[in-house]
C-alpha cells in the first residue's frame, strides 16, 4: 500500500474526488480516476474521467517523475474545485512545498499532504500527452516513461548482441516508448507485440514504430497477466522499480512471464544491471542459458526454452 493513499485516505476520504496517478484503498472512493498503469487501474472501481466533468475535490498523487507530476497538476487545474497533492517525502515532497507554497500542509507517515491555490498551478500540460521531447526527436513520448527522451545504454547493448535476423512471433516484454521494439523491426520478424503496463507506452510504442502492420500494441500487468503463448523469441529489459522504490521482485515476474510465452526452442534476450540477481533465476523456469556476456555494468543472457 502506498503510503501517500494511506495518508489521503486518513485526511480527506469523506469527500468524494477525482483522484490522479492513485490507486485503490479501502478507505478512498474517487468518483473519477486518471491512471495509465494497468495494474493500479485494475484496482480501481471508479470510471476514467472524461476531462470534462468538474469536481470539488482533487488528490493528485506524487509520482517519481516531478514533469508528469506538474503535468498531472495542470489536469488538476482543469478539473476545478480543491485541489491536494500528497507526495511522499522520497518523492521530494519538500521541493514541493517549497515550489507551491501550499494553504494548508500536513505531514504524517513520511508523507505530505499540501492544499494547493489552483492559481500557483500550471495552466498547460497533460501526462497522457505524447510529443516528441526534444525538436529534432523523431519519437514521440513522455515523462514518466522508462528513459523517456533518449535510447538506454543497455537497450543499446541488447541490440548490439541480438541476432540480424529475428525471424517469426517475437515480443518485447516492457516495450517502454518502443525505442528497441522500433529497431527489432528491422530484422525481419513477421508479427511484434509490444507489451506494457503502461497505457502511454504501448500507444508511444505503435507510433514509434510508424504503426507498422506487424505490430500489436498489449496494454498488460505481466505480474499478474500473459501474453498469448508460443513465442519464437522474446527480448526483455526487465524493470526494477515499482512506484520508485527498487523491486527484484518485479523483474523476476516478468522474466518467469517471457519464459512461459516462449514456445519450446524459442529464444529469449535479455540485459539486466549486473547487480540484479537473474542468472540463478533461469534455470528453473526451463531456460538453457546459452550465453552471459558482461559489458559496462550490463550482463547480457542469451536462452533458449527447454523442448
Ligand atoms: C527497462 S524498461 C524496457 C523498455 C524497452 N524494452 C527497452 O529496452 O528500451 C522496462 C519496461 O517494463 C515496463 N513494466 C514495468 N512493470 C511492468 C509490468 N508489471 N507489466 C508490463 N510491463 C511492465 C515499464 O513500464 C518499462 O517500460
Amino acid at each position: 500500500m502506498r503510503a501517500a493513499l494511506e495518508v489521503l485516505a486518513r485526511q480527506r476520504a469523506e469527500v468524494p474526488a477525482l483522484q490522479l496517478a492513485g490507486g485503490a484503498h479501502p478507505g478512498l472512493h474517487p468518483m473519477a480516476v486518471v491512471q495509465p498503469d494497468r495494474g493500479q487501474r485494475l484496482s480501481l472501481q471508479a470510471p476514467d474521467w472524461d476531462g470534462q466533468q468538474t469536481f470539488a475535490e482533487v488528490h493528485v498523487l506524487a509520482t517519481p517523475n516531478r514533469d508528469e507530476t506538474w503535468a498531472y497538476l495542470a489536469l488538476a487545474r482543469r478539473a476545478g474545485g480543491r485541489v491536494f497533492l500528497c507526495a511522499e517525502n522520497r518523492l521530494g515532497a519538500d521541493g514541493w512545498r517549497k515550489k507551491l507554497k501550499p494553504l494548508e500542509s500536513h505531514s504524517q507517515n513520511h508523507c505530505r499532504l499540501m492544499e494547493l491555490d489552483p492559481a500557483t498551478l500550471p495552466s498547460q500540460g497533460d501526462p497522457l500527452e505524447l510529443r516528441p521531447p526534444f525538436p529534432e526527436a523523431d519519437f514521440v513520448s513522455c515523462p514518466g516513461l522508462f528513459s523517456w527522451d533518449r535510447f538506454d545504454p543497455g537497450s543499446q547493448l541488447l541490440l548490439d548482441f541480438l541476432p540480424v535476423t529475428l525471424a517469426g512471433r517475437g515480443a518485447d516484454l516492457g516495450c517502454g516508448p518502443g525505442l528497441l521494439a522500433r529497431q527489432l523491426l528491422q530484422r525481419g520478424c513477421r508479427h511484434l507485440d509490444l507489451v506494457d503496463v503502461d497505457q502511454r507506452a504501448v500507444a508511444a510504442a505503435l507510433k514509434n514504430c510508424r504503426d507498422d502492420e506487424r505490430c500489436h500494441g498489449l496494454w498488460l500487468d505481466l505480474t499478474q497477466e500473459s501474453p498469448p503463448p508460443g513465442y519464437d523469441w522474446v527480448t526483455l529489459n526487465p524493470p526494477f522499480h515499482g512506484s520508485g522504490y527498487e523491486d527484484r521482485t518485479l523483474g523476476l515476474a516478468l522474466l518467469a512471464r517471457a519464459a512461459g510465452a516462449l514456445r519450446k526452442g524459442g529464444m529469449l534476450w535479455m540485459v539486466a544491471n549486473e547487480h540484479l540477481p537473474y542468472q540463478e533465476a533461469i534455470a528453473p523456469l526451463h531456460l538453457q542459458l546459452l550465453e552471459v556476456r558482461q559489458q559496462r555494468g550490463y550482463k547480457l543472457f542469451q536462452c533458449r526454452k527447454n523442448a
